[in-house]
């Protein structure tokens, strides 16, 4: 039977409160929860399962039991989840029983999940088993229950043998689960160590970026925002093929990578570019660079964060519709392209979002705060800038949309490719600080006239800059 004062509220709401739960929960009543399991619609039944959070040790488990036949997938799974709550071996073989048979996904990797917390050592042998299941997030589940066993010889032997499985997911945990240790002893980071940006505080280096990055210490920079050249398609930049080009960006990405702090973010625009035809005779060609460079960028270790496009107005596009205009025959059409690719990455760390926010104090988190509208999609509509020094210039309001989100006050921003220096300006404006690379001295030259003086920038060429760093060396050591 119901206690009055909860059977009151359970049917005059419809739908029990969380505070209802908590007494129920405290004060045992079982009888509170058997009805509701019992007879209330399947979403209150899942609302209660949800809410009820952790349990007292006492708490008498097998109420959930009669939830397990349910044909309703997330109430299975809520009441799974609910049973690994409890250090009990005896609901181990009915959650095996359940990951072993049942047909759902979701199900099945609750049920190992619990298995892994209820963590007896009952648990170990199921636990084995299921690292050779058909879904690899099961066998993550397992390899996370196994975790507090490592030390154990078959769980140690389980986890080397499986480190040649190929699947993304699998070979993640079992490389965390056989780092852990190493990890814990290693566990400090550079992340406050900004002895090199309080140094060359506002640099513009006059040089090639992959030899003055070279000189940069590790983990030194906050972000990173660049517009690398985009093939051939301008004067300043002339490969021999789209390869050795690729190759040539990869090679100043992992710079960029190595200079990076842990968890850190590199922003990428570029687009796909077009290289004319020399004549009616021959074709031009189109290279998809930010599909290209990809593959690359996840190999040196960044992980991909998000996509974001940029879109122009459209009368900014390069007109090639004129052909097809005129004939509107088939194969004939090609689009006005009118976007161009933000592609967010972050240098890979296990570490969660949270721990770089913790590196800052709560000061300088709420000042860093992104206040007032923001574009909420990935599309953001953004009119290009021009510039009669340079051929393809940021607009502001791009870098300055990227410090904010990625970047806190006081940080320091890297653009390797930095052309007029719009990310070093948006850095400025925002109260954080530059280091910027741009080969080109006609660039950094029209950059310092315009202004840039006066944003207490120091201008490097590339052997000034190693000589500064050689003094820099010298205090830090
Ligand atoms: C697409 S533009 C960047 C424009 C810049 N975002 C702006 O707002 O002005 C690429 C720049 O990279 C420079 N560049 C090309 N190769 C370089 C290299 N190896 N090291 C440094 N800069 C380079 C070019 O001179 C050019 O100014």
């Amino acid at each position: 039977m119901l206690n009055t004062d909860t059977q009151y509220l359970h049917k005059k709401s419809g739908k029990p409160t969380k505070e209802d739960i908590e007494q129920a929960k405290q004060r045992r009543d079982y009888s509170f929860f058997k009805d509701i399991f019992e007879s209330a619609p399947e979403s209150t039944k899942a609302y209660v399962l949800r809410k009820i959070g952790r349990l007292p040790e006492d708490f008498r488990y097998e109420i959930f039991l009669d939830l397990l036949p349910t044909s309703n997938h997330n109430i299975k799974a809520l009441t799974v989840k609910n049973l690994g709550k409890s250090k009990n071996p005896f609901f181990i073989k009915h959650l095996k029983e359940i990951a072993i048979k049942d047909g759902n996904a979701n199900v099945r990797r609750e049920c190992v999940s619990s298995i892994g917390r209820i963590g007896t050592n009952l648990a170990v042998p199921i636990l084995l088993d299921f690292l050779n299941d058909r879904d690899a997030r099961v066998v993550v589940q397992a390899i996370r229950g196994l975790l507090k066993f490592r030390e154990c010889d078959e769980v140690k032997e389980a986890f080397m043998r499986m480190r040649s499985i190929e699947n993304e997911l699998i070979s993640e945990a079992i490389e965390e689960a056989l780092n852990e240790n190493t990890n814990k002893s290693q566990s400090t980071s550079k992340h406050s160590d900004n002895r090199f940006v309080d140094y060359f505080e506002n640099t513009l280096v006059c040089g090639d970026c992959i030899q003055v990055l070279k000189h940069v210490p590790d983990e030194s920079i906050h972000l990173c925002f660049t517009s690398p050249p985009y093939y051939n398609a301008k004067d300043y930049s002339i490969f021999q093929s789209y390869n050795s080009y690729l190759d040539f960006l990869t090679d100043a990405f992992k710079e960029v990578h190595r200079v990076l702090k842990e968890g850190r973010v590199f922003v990428l625009n570029t687009s796909p570019v077009l290289i004319p035809r020399m004549s009616r005779k021959h074709q031009s060609k189109r290279y998809l660079i930010p599909f290209d460079i990809h593959p690359r960028l996840l190999e040196i270790g960044f992980d991909f964060i998000d996509d974001i496009i940029w879109v122009k107005p459209g009368p900014s596009a390069k007109n090639r519709n004129g052909g097809f205009f005129q004939q509107r025959k088939p194969l004939m059409y090609k689009a006005n392209s009118i976007c161009e690719y933000v592609i967010v990455y972050r240098k890979h760390t296990d570490r969660l979002i949270d721990w770089n926010l913790r590196q800052y104090p709560d000061d300088v988190v709420q000042k860093s705060k992104v206040t007032g509208e923001y574009e909420k999609t990935n599309v953001w509509n953004i009119t290009p800038s021009s510039s009669k020094f340079h051929p393809a210039v940021f607009p502001k309001e791009l870098a300055s949309r990227v410090i904010q989100f990625y970047s806190f006050t006081g940080d320091c921003v890297l653009d390797p490719f930095s052309g007029f220096g719009t990310v070093g300006v948006s850095a400025l404006e925002l109260n954080r600080s530059f280091f910027l690379i741009e080969k080109e001295v006609g660039y950094c030259e029209k950059f310092l006239e315009n202004g840039a003086e006066t944003l207490f920038t120091t201008f490097l060429t590339y052997e000034q800059f190693i000589e500064k760093m050689q003094n820099f060396k010298g205090l830090s050591s």
